[in-house]
């Protein structure tokens, strides 16, 4: 049985995520930050192969302390992640920071502390939830955001070569995830996003967590970069 564990696994896609590896008999390891009920309502609705556990990425003993508590790790999701808007010229240092050491340091904290248990494992790998943001920058208002989620592309492709072949590294670049603030009356970014998207929908978490399972259990792919969109970057 594979151990799964998924930053920030009570978000809006991270809940996908975790039901997608419980629905295949993982054992999944659910991290929350600030969130713990959220967590805990999940435990209850997924079952006992869901485990909760605290994990604020912005913290290097939080991240210390939980991984001196798991002693086996197959897949690690790094899913956390947060998103701000702003021109650059209003930006502030605070943000910036709490976006790339959130985004990015966060990750590497993690994916390093994951290193050694994943090298133990037969089926070692990592999936980076990055974004098409990366691919497709200026949104608008995202410029900080974008360069994160850059470098979480750029990290994911020289780990992958860094790694292999002991462990597979890829990353997944969902577009605008279905949520419910979206379905609001009018939502300008849903309209947009749907209007350019050729499949003329939001993307479905859990369409981007069958992506993710699949980049856990597919041997031969390493180094790739996912976009999982509607077609918007090709509308
Ligand atoms: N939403 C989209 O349309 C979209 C599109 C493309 C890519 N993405 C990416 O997909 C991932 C999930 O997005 P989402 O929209 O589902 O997330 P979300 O609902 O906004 O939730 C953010 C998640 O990150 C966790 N988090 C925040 N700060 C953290 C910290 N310091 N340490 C550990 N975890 C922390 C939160 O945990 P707590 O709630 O416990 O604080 C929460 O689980 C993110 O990496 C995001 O950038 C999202």
């Amino acid at each position: 049985m594979r151990t799964v564990l998924v930053t920030g696994g009570t978000s809006t896609l991270g809940r996908s995520i975790c039901k997608a590896f419980v629905e295949i008999g993982c054992e999944v390891v659910c991290t929350y930050a600030h969130h713990k009920e959220k967590a805990e309502n999940l435990q209850k609705e997924l079952g006992p192969l869901l485990h909760i556990e605290e994990l604020d990425v912005l913290s290097p003993s939080s991240v210390e302390t939980f991984f001196s508590r798991l002693d086996t790790l197959d897949v690690l999701v790094n899913n956390s992640g947060v998103f701000t808007l702003s021109d650059q010229e209003d930006l502030n240092i605070e943000e910036w920071e709490k976006v790339f050491n959130t985004n990015v340091r966060g990750l590497f904290l993690v994916t390093q502390q994951a290193i050694p248990l994943l090298k133990r494992s037969s089926k070692g790998c990592i999936v980076n939830i990055a974004s098409i943001n990366a691919l497709h920058p200026g949104f608008g208002m995202t410029a900080h955001y974008d360069a994160s989620k850059g470098a979480v592309v750029s990290y994911t492709k020289s780990l992958a070569a860094e790694l292999g072949p002991k462990i597979r590294v890829n990353a997944v670049a969902p577009g605008l995830l279905d949520a419910p603030y979206l379905h609001e009356q009018g939502n300008p970014v849903k309209e947009m996003f749907v209007q350019r998207a050729v499949l003329k929908q939001l993307v479905s978490p859990d369409s981007v967590a069958s992506c993710v399972v699949f980049l856990s259990t597919n041997p031969a792919i390493t180094g790739e970069v996912i976009t999982v969109d509607c077609g918007y970057l090709v509308g």
